[in-house]
């Protein structure tokens, strides 16, 4: 049964606040999370969904306000070292080493749980997601709360993450009594998730922390997951972190990716637009501040820019959802491949798109452009 939603979801802005009202607020999300309640708050990835990490019936509620699949574990924020140690007793000195490198900031870590952990937090997995946000908010609230805090991204499941106060509002809004609007998040895309419970550490879902990073400090290999350097969704392949095998991040229209040099991209893009369009659908394209201007669609964004990668992985989810309010039924976008940032960026991207890809080649026709390979899954262009 659907359970109907009406709770009063008050949205905080934080930097309107003087030190008293400030405080006052935070003591009053502290006190929601050791009530068991949910409390929205911003980190510097995205926006979580928080509640009391070692209280199960309060991560069930996390699950129900998302409508999450309970499978699917959750990640346990900290403020403290010793809070790591809390959750996990296999912390070796090579772990440590990464943890007072990239910590506070935007890596999870995966280690054997201690049975305090509830099965409730951890989808009933043997092993725990930790992870210290940089993020002053975060911090504070963890500590005022006095409690570690398991948190998702705040939106519901399968929409794209929320990167402000207002996307986690049109998800949560009667779901949650309280969202602090701590404005835009800084980075846009979720954490790097290192699984650091076997010999040598693998990504599960690649980040802002890059295997570079990662192995500079580590000094050996960092190994990338098989479902995540793939680039595919093969059903033989078995994804370990169980979140990486729903559709996730998914605007309602359908997306379709192309990759290949900027003209026949271009050109592609440009050809199949025209003939959507014709057939009366409305068409979006995400490309960027290079290429914006070259696109014809009813619809037509520039998500960042190819100069900055980091301007694209945090204008990825504002223009997903800005697809959606605007309504475009078929949706075409660039690839941002380059080094680092772009392998996390297209994790997602191919995620949202259902992994629907067309690779192309500049071409001599009328049209300018070759198809060289195509991945639709379900169904032909
Ligand atoms: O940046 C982030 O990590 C954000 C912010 C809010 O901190 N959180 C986030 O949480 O992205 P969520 O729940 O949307 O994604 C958590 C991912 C899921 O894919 C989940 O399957 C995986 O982490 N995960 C959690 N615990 C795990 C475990 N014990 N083993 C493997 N994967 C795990
Ligand atoms: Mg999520």
């Amino acid at each position: 049964m659907d359970k109907a939603w009406s709770m009063k979801t008050e949205c905080v802005r934080m930097d309107l606040l003087d030190e008293d009202a400030r405080s006052e607020a935070l003591d009053r999300a502290g006190r929601i999370i050791r009530e068991g309640g949910l409390v929205a708050f911003p980190t510097e990835t995205v926006y979580g969904l928080g509640a009391d990490a070692m209280n199960a019936q309060a991560a069930a509620r996390i699950y129900e306000a998302k409508g999450r699949p309970s499978d699917n574990p959750l990640i346990v924020h900290i403020a403290d070292f010793a809070e790591a140690e809390a959750l996990s007793g296999d912390i070796s000195p090579g772990v440590r080493k990464i943890m007072e490198t990239f910590w506070p900031g935007p890596l999870t870590i995966i280690l054997p749980k201690r049975p305090e952990v509830p099965d409730g937090t951890t989808g009933g997995l043997p092993t725990v997601a930790i992870r210290m946000p940089s993020h002053p908010l975060a911090a504070e609230l963890i500590r005022k709360s006095g409690r570690m805090i398991a948190a998702p991204s705040a939106n519901l499941s399968g929409r794209p993450s929320p990167t402000t106060a207002d996307h986690v509002y049109e998800d949560m809004k009667g779901r949650i009594p309280m969202i602090l609007d701590g404005g835009p998040v800084n980075i846009g895309i979720e954490s790097t998730i290192l699984d650091m419970t076997e010999e040598e550490p693998v990504i599960l879902r690649p980040g802002y922390i890059s295997p570079r990073d990662l192995s500079r400090v580590w000094g050996g290999q960092i190994h990338l997951d098989p479902a995540v350097a793939s680039r595919t969704m093969k059903k033989d392949i078995k994804a370990k972190a169980p979140g990486m095998k729903y559709r996730h991040y998914a605007p309602k229209g359908r997306l379709t990716l192309f990759e290949g040099p900027s003209s026949a991209v271009t050109a592609a893009i440009n050809a199949l637009s025209a003939k959507d369009r014709k057939a009366g659908l409305r068409v979006g394209i995400i490309g960027t501040e290079e290429t914006e201007s070259l696109y014809k669609g009813d619809v037509v964004r520039a998500v960042g820019s190819r100069q900055h990668p980091e301007t694209i992985a945090a204008g990825l989810y504002r223009i997903l959802r800005e697809m959606d309010d605007l309504n475009c039924a078929s949706i075409y976008s660039e690839s941002f491949y380059d080094e680092d940032l772009g392998e996390a960026i297209m994790n997602r991207l191919l995620k949202a798109a259902g992994y629907r890809h067309i690779k192309v080649k500049p071409g001599l026709g009328e049209e300018g452009f070759f198809i060289e390979e195509t991945d639709v899954p379900g169904g032909a262009l």
